[in-house]
């Protein structure tokens, strides 16, 4: 068989005859009533996978395991170098423990469909409430630790909650994260009010509960009942997760339970080559999808051992930790961000500490979250001697677009590209006009509708602005946001985004949000943010702003106010550290920001000036703005203003 031969037949099949390939995909899955129909495309284009099951994925991710040989095998692997802690969970464990707090949540009379919040760190409770209310058929929300009151406030308010699963803190290197008191303000800001909270008291700071509302989770759960897995239609929602949209009104993503429980199984074992039994590791965080799919679900579903690793790269305690952890555990596979091994690189170039493990068992390094660049790339292949699988995929998609689907067909890798679209995606490259450009050309990244199963059906409560956020500019397609091209061997590359999406360290921030924060600051006018590129985090947001008239303070103590605003009302993770002070921002005559341009002047590329620019002398004042922090080092120097 030729290179791809396979893969390019399945792709194919999955196009050309959808519902024949996903109904036998969803074999694999354990469902208490069948389907009526694969597709739905009754609503279009509004589609729903496998119309009329009914299932349930804890049932799925647990007990049938249980039931089935794998009782005593491990199911989740906890290391944590942050607390010195390491503990392993059998299927049975997991399950028995996860029964139990899903008790203690129906006490609270949280049921189906109900909504849940979860503000947790990377403990082994998180999974398992994740788990728990997929048990009840209740919907979770996990809220990642970084983000401020604020934050989850908003998402308090979107999806109301009967009830928060929360810890008293999180550990990150050199500080302690108190969870407890950052919820207490959230429900005090939010307009609905939360009947119920759980709280897992971790010995490094213990939270104050509050009478009649909180409760502590160890008591919770020894008081409680086990509960039984509640069946609920394939196409009930399983969870919401937030992501950043170009306001400050985060998207509530939604995951149906029954198409997504066959993506996972299917790409487990055909694009991550993982099979039942064996132990895989994404080093994320449960707080994103990646977390979602394949720390939580994909690997449970799947029969395998999941690794939840409290830590980070570099510093917890050296760089050599994440060859540790593969060596210790045995995984097979790891799964994570770029930014990743740029850290590791950073500290370790030539590798040393890999010397003192044993990676035998090793197979394959899956990197997403941002492209993965060149450089750390071919780092990572001449060190660790495995295929380095790029893949592509968003929160909305819940799995890779596209990828090398090393358990079905490896094919060559292309650095820069992030490889082949996965089965039922029909990817094209647009013209602005919607029309299909040619191998090479770069333009907007769309798919064909329907999406594959596992894909998000839906907006929380906002059909609508799902409708027009990524269905209208391009009807007939799902507008990925992001912008690339496609080679003449059907080989997607992934450039850039075409919204004010960032990508700071592998986390998905929006540029409008941060704006709006800024504008929220009583001495600003006026101001943007951009995303710089930056060596270790890919990309760093940057701020300008305009003073109000008649303001007459030292630029830096307004700089350093507007630093600590960002951090009060996002958090800590949108990494927003730097300003400058301006006396006016660059604008087409119409009035429009011209970010575009700032970046290329920051990052010192040639760019051209737009031919509507307003007043062309604005752009040097932008530059000298940037120098003093390291920025435009060349720019003035290629001729280019
Ligand atoms: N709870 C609270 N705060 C958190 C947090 C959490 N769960 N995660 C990160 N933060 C904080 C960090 O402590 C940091 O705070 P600081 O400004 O006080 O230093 C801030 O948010 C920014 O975090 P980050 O951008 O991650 O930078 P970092 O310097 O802490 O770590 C890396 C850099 C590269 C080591 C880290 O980003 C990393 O491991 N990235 C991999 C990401 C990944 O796997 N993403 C998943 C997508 S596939
Ligand atoms: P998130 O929703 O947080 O998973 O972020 C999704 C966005 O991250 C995508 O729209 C891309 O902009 C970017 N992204 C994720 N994976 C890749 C990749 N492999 N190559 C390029 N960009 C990626």
């Amino acid at each position: 068989m030729a290179i791809g031969e396979k893969y390019r037949a399945v792709h194919q099949r999955s196009l050309t005859e959808p519902e024949a390939f996903w109904a036998e995909q969803a074999e694999a899955i354990d469902w208490s009533k069948r389907w009526d129909k694969v597709l739905d495309g009754s609503k279009a284009p509004f589609y729903r996978w496998f119309a009329g099951g009914e299932l349930n994925t804890c049932h799925n991710a647990l007990d049938r395991h249980v039931a089935g040989k794998r009782a005593d095998q491990p199911a989740l692997i906890y290391d944590s170098p942050v607390t010195n802690t390491k503990k392993t969970f059998t299927y049975r464990e997991l399950r028995d423990a996860v029964a139990k707090l899903a008790g203690a949540i129906a006490a609270r009379g949280v049921g189906k469909g109900d909504r849940v919040i979860i503000y947790m760190p990377m403990i082994p409770e998180a999974v398992m409430a994740m788990l728990a209310c997929a048990r009840l058929g209740a919907v979770h929300s996990v809220v990642f630790g970084g983000f401020a009151a604020n934050e989850l406030a908003a998402r308090i308010d979107d999806c109301s909650p009967k009830l928060v699963l929360s810890a008293s803190c999180g550990l990150e290197p050199g500080r302690i994260v108190h969870y407890k008191p950052l919820l207490d303000q959230a429900i005090e800001m939010a307009k609905h009010k939360v009947g119920h909270c759980i709280v897992l008291q971790r010995p490094q700071a213990t939270a104050f509960l509050v009478k009649g509302r909180d409760a502590d989770w160890t008591e919770a759960v020894a008081a409680a009942e086990p509960h039984a897995c509640v069946p609920v239609k394939a196409t009930d929602p399983l969870y919401i997760l937030y992501t950043s949209g170009t306001t400050g009104q985060p998207k509530g993503v939604v995951r149906d339970n029954g198409g997504y429980a066959v993506a996972l199984a299917w790409s487990m074992q055909y694009l991550y080559g993982v099979n039942p039994g064996e132990v895989w590791w994404c080093a994320s965080d449960v707080g994103w999808v990646v977390g979602h799919s394949y720390i939580c679900y994909g690997p449970l579903i799947h029969g395998a051992t999941t690794v939840l690793y409290e830590g980070k790269p570099v510093g917890t305690p050296d760089a050599g930790a994440f060859w540790r952890v593969i060596s210790e555990h045995k995984a097979v596979a790891l799964f994570t961000a770029p930014t990743a091994f740029r850290a590791i690189k950073k500290e370790d170039p030539e590798g040393k500490l890999l010397k003192n493990y044993d990676l035998s068992k090793f197979r394959t390094l899956f990197l997403a979250g941002e492209r993965g660049d060149p450089p750390t790339v071919e780092w990572a292949q001449k060190l660790l001697g495995v295929p380095i699988v790029d893949h592509w995929w968003q929160t909305e998609t819940g799995w890779a677009i596209c990828g090398n689907f090393v358990g079905l067909d490896p094919m060559p890798v292309k650095l820069g590209s992030c490889s082949v679209p996965a089965p039922g995606w029909d990817m094209q490259v647009l013209d602005e006009q919607g029309h299909p450009m040619k191998a090479g050309e770069v333009g907007a990244l769309a798919a064909k509708l329907p999406m594959p199963p596992g894909t998000f059906p839906t907006l929380w409560n906002a059909d609508e602005r799902f409708r027009t956020s990524y269905l209208a500019d391009y009807p007939g397609y799902y507008k990925t946001g992001d912008a690339g091209f496609i080679d003449e061997d059907g080989y997607v590359s992934v450039m850039t985004r075409v919204d004010d999406v960032i990508n700071v360290a592998g986390h998905r921030l929006s540029t409008g949000q941060m704006e709006e924060v800024l504008a929220s600051h009583k001495d600003v006018a006026e101001c943007a943010v951009i995303g710089v590129a930056d060596e270790l985090k890919g990309q760093v947001p940057l701020g300008f702003v305009v003073l109000k008239a008649g303001v007459n303070r030292p630029d830096a103590e307004i700089v350093t106010e507007i630093v600590s605003l960002v951090r009060d009302k996002i958090g800590p993770v949108a990494a927003f550290k730097q300003a400058v002070i301006v006396k006016r921002l660059p604008k087409t005559r119409s009035g429009k920001i011209l970010r575009g341009t700032m970046q290329k002047i920051a990052d010192s590329q040639a760019f051209k000036q737009p031919a509507t620019i307003d007043d062309p002398a604005i752009l040097g004042e932008i530059l000298d703005s940037l120098k003093p922090l390291g920025y435009a080092k060349d720019a003035s120097s290629q001729g280019t203003l």
